[in-house]
């Protein structure tokens, strides 16, 4: 019998490898939906929901192999799609918002593509995420009929992990490579540092020292205590 994870979350995401060849197999419609329900629950600024999924199947990659060729100038249609017989187009769909930008928006598409494809991975699909020059191509756009307002991130190729495939070697991810602190800050111009703060960068010790810093938790304190005044009724 197998044993629970207690953190299947850290588990699928150190089991998932991308999938380059896939079988003919593939999630049906409603296993999409259950799937992508999930990966739109990453966090999105606002819940804006910028972002939109366009599935591709069948002649659907036909069309995509003559657009690429189009945006190529290729007389024959690529076959690329046909590597897989689910693409899952990840499209940008940017709304209007005074704050939040379009990269902040880029971000919460490319979140939910990556979460999406960890899903289908940990459900036990065969994924690969790829793009290419042509992904922004007028032509690619048009045969998705996207609109002025979207771009593609590419497209997760989706199939039946084959049985028979090498095991992928991954290079593990050295963490400490990647994690550090900020800079020291050699020079705080200006602003003196407080006695009982280390050096902080002027913009910060600036609001530290500011006179009015503090006055909303005064005026809180205040009311708390009037409130103390008043006689107990009960
Ligand atoms: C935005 C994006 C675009 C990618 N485009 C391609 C691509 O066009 N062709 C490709 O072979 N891999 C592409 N990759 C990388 C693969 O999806 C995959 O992550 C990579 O081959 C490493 O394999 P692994 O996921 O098993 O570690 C892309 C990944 C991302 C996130």
């Amino acid at each position: 019998m197998s044993e629970v994870s207690a953190r299947p979350a850290l588990e699928a995401v150190r089991a998932r490898r991308s999938w380059s060849k896939v079988t003919d197999a593939a999630p049906d419609a409603a296993e999409l939906l259950e799937l992508v329900a999930a990966a739109g629950r990453v966090a999105d600024h606002s819940s804006l929901r910028p972002w939109r999924i366009i599935e591709l199947r069948g002649d659907d990659r036909l069309a995509l192999g003559a657009a690429i060729a189009k945006a190529d100038g290729d007389d024959k249609p690529s076959t690329k799609p046909l590597r897989a017989p689910l693409l899952i187009a990840i499209v940008a769909s940017y709304r209007d918002s005074g704050k939040v930008p379009h990269w902040e928006q880029e971000a919460v598409a490319s979140g939910v593509a990556h979460v999406l494809s960890l899903l289908l991975d940990e459900a036990g699909w065969g994924v690969i995420w790829r793009t290419g020059h042509y992904t922004r191509s007028k032509a690619v756009a048009q045969a998705h009929g996207l609109g002025k307002h979207e771009e593609l991130l590419g497209w997760l190729y989706v199939g039946g992990k084959p049985e028979r495939s090498r095991p992928e070697r991954r290079k593990a991810v050295d963490a400490s490579g990647f994690v550090s602190r900020m800079p020291a800050v050699t020079t705080v111009p200006d602003q003196p540092s407080l006695p009982d703060q280390p050096s902080l960068p002027g913009e910060i010790a600036h609001w530290r020292n500011k006179p009015d810093k503090g006055k909303k938790h005064k005026k809180a304190d205040k009311g708390e205590k009037k409130k103390a005044k008043k006689p107990d009724k009960g």
